[in-house]
C-alpha cells in the first residue's frame, strides 16, 4: 500500500492540482465522518428547500455542498465552482488555474435508508478567454478534464480517481485519516452478464432500449443465449463503482414522455467524471449518439442519456440504436 501523494507525483501531476485534490478530499473526509455518525450527527432527513432542478434538498445535500464549497473557495487554485446544489457558477480566485464541478451528494434517496451515497467531482483548466464567474468556464467537453473522481461512502469510504492515467482506488484509513492506495489500476472486463437500469421506466424508453432490455430478460431463451443478472443501487456512484469493480453495463436513457429532459443525469458533474473514470479503466461511455467526453455542453445543469460500462456490451447497445 502506498500513500496518495507519492502516487500522484509519480503520475506527473502539477503541484497545484495535487493541492486542489487534497482540498476536495479534506471536505470528503468531513462528509464521511458525518455520514458514519448518521442520526447522531443530525444529517438525516429533508430541508424545506428545492434546488434548481426542482428536487427537494436533503440536509446532507446542503451540508455536503457547503463543506466542499467553503473549502474550495478558500483555495488559491480555484477560479470557479459549479455544483448540483448551486443555481449558478460561483466565483473563486481571479487568475487561479482550475475550475471544479461537483455533485456534493449523489444518491440522495439512499441517505435515510443507510444505502450507498457518494460525492462526485471533476476538475478542468480555467479558461482565460471568459470571466471567472461565467457559465462558459464550464462549457468545455469532458475530454478536457484533468481529474475526475468520486468518494463512495459505503461500508468503507473509497476514493476512485484518475488524473488521466489509470483509474485508481484508495481506501480511507480512519485510524490516521488518509486515503491509502488499495487498487492501483481498475480494469473493466470487456464482457459482462450484469446490467443496471431503473426498470420502473421501461414503458417510457425508446423502442431499441426496450428491445435490448427484453433480450437480457429472456436470458438463455433470448437472442443473447445466456442468463443476465440485474443490480440497481439508485445511486450512480454505487452502480458505476460496481461496474469499475467487476464489469457490467449501466443505462439511464431518456424518457420519451419528457422531450425537454434528455435523461436524468447531469453532464457536468455526473456523466463526464464517470465517463472519464470508466474510459481510463478500459470501458466506454456514450449518450447513444456520441462519446460522452466529446459532448460540447450547452447548459450548466444539462442532462444527458448515459450508457456506460463494459466495452462489448456498450457497443452492442450502440449497434441497436443505429
Ligand atoms: P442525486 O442524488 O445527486 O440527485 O442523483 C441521483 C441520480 C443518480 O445517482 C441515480 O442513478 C439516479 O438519480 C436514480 O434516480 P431514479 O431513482 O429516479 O431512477
Ligand atoms: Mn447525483
Ligand atoms: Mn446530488
Amino acid at each position: 500500500m502506498q500513500r496518495l501523494i507519492p502516487r500522484l507525483r509519480a503520475d506527473g501531476v502539477e503541484l497545484e492540482l495535487i493541492m486542489l485534490i487534497r482540498t476536495v478530499l479534506a471536505a470528503s473526509k468531513e462528509i464521511a465522518f458525518r455520514v458514519s455518525q448518521g442520526a447522531l450527527s443530525g444529517v438525516l432527513g429533508s430541508t424545506l428547500d428545492e434546488n434548481i432542478q426542482g428536487e427537494t434538498q436533503k440536509k446532507l445535500d446542503v451540508l455536503s455542498n457547503q463543506l466542499i464549497k467553503d473549502m474550495l473557495l478558500s483555495s488559491p487554485d480555484v477560479r470557479a465552482i459549479a455544483s448540483e446544489e448551486e443555481d449558478d457558477v460561483v466565483k473563486g480566485q481571479e487568475g487561479a488555474p482550475y475550475i471544479v464541478a461537483f455533485d456534493p451528494l449523489d444518491g440522495s434517496s439512499n441517505i435515510d435508508i443507510n444505502g450507498q451515497i457518494g460525492t462526485i467531482f471533476t476538475i478542468y483548466p480555467a479558461r482565460d478567454d471568459v470571466p471567472a464567474d461565467s457559465p462558459l468556464q464550464f462549457a468545455q467537453p469532458g475530454k478536457n478534464q484533468v481529474c475526475a473522481g468520486y468518494v463512495l461512502y459505503g461500508p468503507s469510504a473509497l476514493l476512485v480517481m484518475t488524473t488521466g492515467g489509470p483509474t485508481r482506488q484508495y481506501t480511507l484509513d480512519r485510524t490516521h485519516g488518509g486515503y491509502l492506495l488499495t487498487k492501483p489500476e481498475l480494469s473493466i472486463p470487456e464482457q459482462t452478464s450484469e446490467f443496471s437500469i431503473n426498470m420502473a421506466n421501461f414503458h417510457r424508453w425508446q423502442q431499441p432500449i426496450k428491445d435490448y432490455i427484453s433480450e437480457l430478460q429472456m436470458g438463455k431463451d433470448g437472442a443473447r443465449g445466456r442468463q443476465f443478472n440485474m443490480r440497481w443501487n439508485g445511486a450512480m456512484v454505487g452502480d458505476v463503482h460496481r461496474i469499475l469493480s467487476r464489469g457490467g453495463i449501466f443505462l439511464y436513457p431518456a424518457n420519451q414522455d419528457q422531450p425537454t429532459k434528455p435523461g436524468k443525469l447531469r453532464l457536468l458533474y455526473e456523466a463526464n467524471p464517470m465517463a472519464m473514470l470508466v474510459e481510463q479503466a478500459g470501458g466506454l461511455a456514450s449518450n447513444g449518439e456520441q462519446r460522452i467526453l466529446d459532448i460540447q455542453p450547452s447548459d450548466l445543469h444539462q442532462r444527458v442519456p448515459v450508457i456506460t460500462g463494459s466495452q462489448e456490451e456498450v457497443e452492442y447497445v450502440l449497434d441497436k440504436l443505429k
